[in-house]
């Protein structure tokens, strides 16, 4: 079951005690921004030993790869014809380009990888031999980490909405019809910050066209609270009993297949894709986190565990070799962040889910559903360097600003795919304005304004009780999950 949070009391004190703290790390490393060169493989390791049924789990990734469970959003042509809208001096640089250099300027373009095994195809797409491209779970599940392609890894530079409409002008270009996904972003905006989505909305708006038997029923057009989120890492999706950030649905097979209600599957496709999807679930159960590939200062990382286990690990759990993962909800009066998509997830749409398909409603099976939770449950932490931005919303780029809480910008961009090693996270710069957004919206989605609605940066401020050197350790050990 799921944990309670009783820590009210125990933050308040957290909050007097609370130490401003300025600039406070000083590092000599001449630079801090390297290019991480973990194995290619780290993706098939296991790091601790669990029940797998690994043809089960290799037929869980064929089904997330190669199997469209959507109608197709767009062809070859239309993606090879991409370049011809892009801004002048890229569309320049595309035109004496060759076909493969193209393509690598539209994969960075739009947050598309390489699969890590078959670097012909893309991660975030199924491709079909009449080459029809089929947006999959990895466009949000599936990116890089600082430039090494992960499947399982959030993808933070996956530009849905940029991709989209820039899909939508080549299709009038080229006398193409629009599909499901490019008249749908008309009605519902699909993301406002590269690397976040407004995927629960999506959800939201999928299942309010059904009823709890996935029938398609007529319905009103609904309103929406849109906000965008960052995709958590899968891989400790194996440590979790119930799924998402608010932890309001038990973890089963049929859950994972909510993505898949548009209108042309019928509730027939859904009861004849369950096997794919336990598959599916067995595919994400087997996932690890990666390993930090970088040294690793032992000594520090030990202190900075022991301070940890004191202020962290009643929420985070403990990691090595006495595991635990107390799958704690916090009260959002005491976390303090983003409230936003906890409010937009109404009770009523929760208790829908209760009674549907997805949660085995009156079956012997029926899962438990929090149908009116209170706050947010805290993550497991294990490859948390790997997982930048952070909180729900993707709001903070380093763990050092998640440390910092007054350090923490208001205004910033990703400046390439490297690895900040002094602050673990994303190389960023500071901004002290976003463009607006009616000039360049395309170019504004490449800025985190933490100004704009549901994308606050404020709260869990649980580390102001720490020294600086208390904050340097934690560091370091984080490193070591
Ligand atoms: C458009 C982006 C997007 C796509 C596509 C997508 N997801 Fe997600 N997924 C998210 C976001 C955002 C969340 C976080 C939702 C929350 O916590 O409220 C999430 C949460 C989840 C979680 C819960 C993880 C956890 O730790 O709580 C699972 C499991 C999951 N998705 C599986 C899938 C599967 C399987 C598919 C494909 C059938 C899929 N997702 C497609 C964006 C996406
Ligand atoms: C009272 C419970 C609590 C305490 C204490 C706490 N946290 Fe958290 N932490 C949370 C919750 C809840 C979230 C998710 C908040 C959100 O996303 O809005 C979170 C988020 C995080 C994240 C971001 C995770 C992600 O995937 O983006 C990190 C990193 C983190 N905490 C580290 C720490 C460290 C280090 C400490 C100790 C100094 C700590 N936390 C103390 C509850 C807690």
């Amino acid at each position: 079951m799921q944990g309670k949070a009783t820590l009210t009391l125990k933050q308040m004190m957290h909050k007097r005690n609370c130490l401003q703290i300025g600039l406070c790390l000083i590092f000599l490393s001449l630079s801090p921004f390297v290019q991480l060169g973990f194995a290619e493989t780290a993706n098939e390791s296991v790091r601790e030993s669990r029940q797998l049924d690994h043809e089960a789990v290799r037929r869980g990734y064929r089904v997330l790869t190669e199997k469209a469970v959507l109608s197709s959003d767009f062809t070859q042509e239309v993606f090879d014809n991409l370049w011809q809208c892009w801004p002048e001096k890229l569309r320049a640089k595309a035109e004496s380009a060759s076909l493969e250099e193209r393509r690598s300027m539209a994969f960075a373009r739009y947050g598309l990888t390489p699969r890590p095994e078959d670097p012909e195809k893309p991660l975030q797409y199924v491709v079909d031999k009449a080459g029809n491209w089929t947006m999959n779970c990895f466009s949000c599940h599936g990116g890089t980490i600082y430039g090494k392609p992960y499947a399982g890894a959030p993808n933070n530079r996956f530009a849905l909405q940029t991709l989209t409409e820039e899909i939508r002008r080549t299709k009038f270009k080229l006398g193409k019809s629009l599909s499901r996904m490019d008249l749908g972003s008309l009605v519902i905006p699909l993301g406002t910050t590269n690397g976040t989505t407004n995927a629960v909305v999506f959800g939201m708006g999928l299942m309010s066209h059904r009823d709890e038997n996935l029938n398609i029923i007529p319905s009103a057009p609904r309103k929406f609270v849109h906000h965008d989120m960052d995709a958590p890492a899968w891989w400790n999706f194996h440590k979790k009993p119930y799924l998402y950030i608010d932890g309001f649905a038990q973890k089963g097979h049929r859950g994972l297949m909510q993505f898949m209600m548009i209108p042309e599957n019928g509730r027939d496709f859904f009861i004849n894709h369950e096997e794919d999807f336990r598959d599916v679930y067995a595919y994400i159960s087997s996932l690890s986190a990666p390993e930090y590939p970088e040294v690793i200062d032992e000594n520090l990382a030990e202190q900075g565990r022991a301070v940890f286990e004191q202020n962290c690990a009643e929420c985070h759990g403990t990691y090595g070799d006495n595991e635990h993962y107390p799958n704690l909800r916090v009260p959002l009066e005491d976390i303090g962040t983003d409230p936003v998509r906890l409010t937009a997830l109404e009770v009523d749409g929760r208790k829908k889910y209760a009674r549907s398909w997805f949660a085995h409603a009156n079956e012997k099976d029926e899962q438990v559903t929090h149908v009116d939770p209170d706050g947010y449950v805290a993550p497991a932490l294990d490859g948390i360097w790997a997982s930048a931005p952070y909180l729900h919303n993707g709001s903070i780029p380093t763990l050092w600003h998640l440390l910092n809480p007054s350090e923490r910008p208001t205004i910033w961009r990703p400046l390439d795919q490297q690895f900040d090693a002094e602050k673990v996270g994303l190389n960023i710069q500071v901004e002290d304005k976003a463009p607006i957004t009616e000039l360049d919206a395309v170019l504004r989605r490449s800025y985190f304004d933490t100004t704009r609605f549901g994308k606050g940066n404020g709260g869990h401020d649980y580390p102001d009780v720490l020294s600086p050197t208390q904050k340097r350790a934690v560091l370091e050990y984080l490193k070591t999950l």
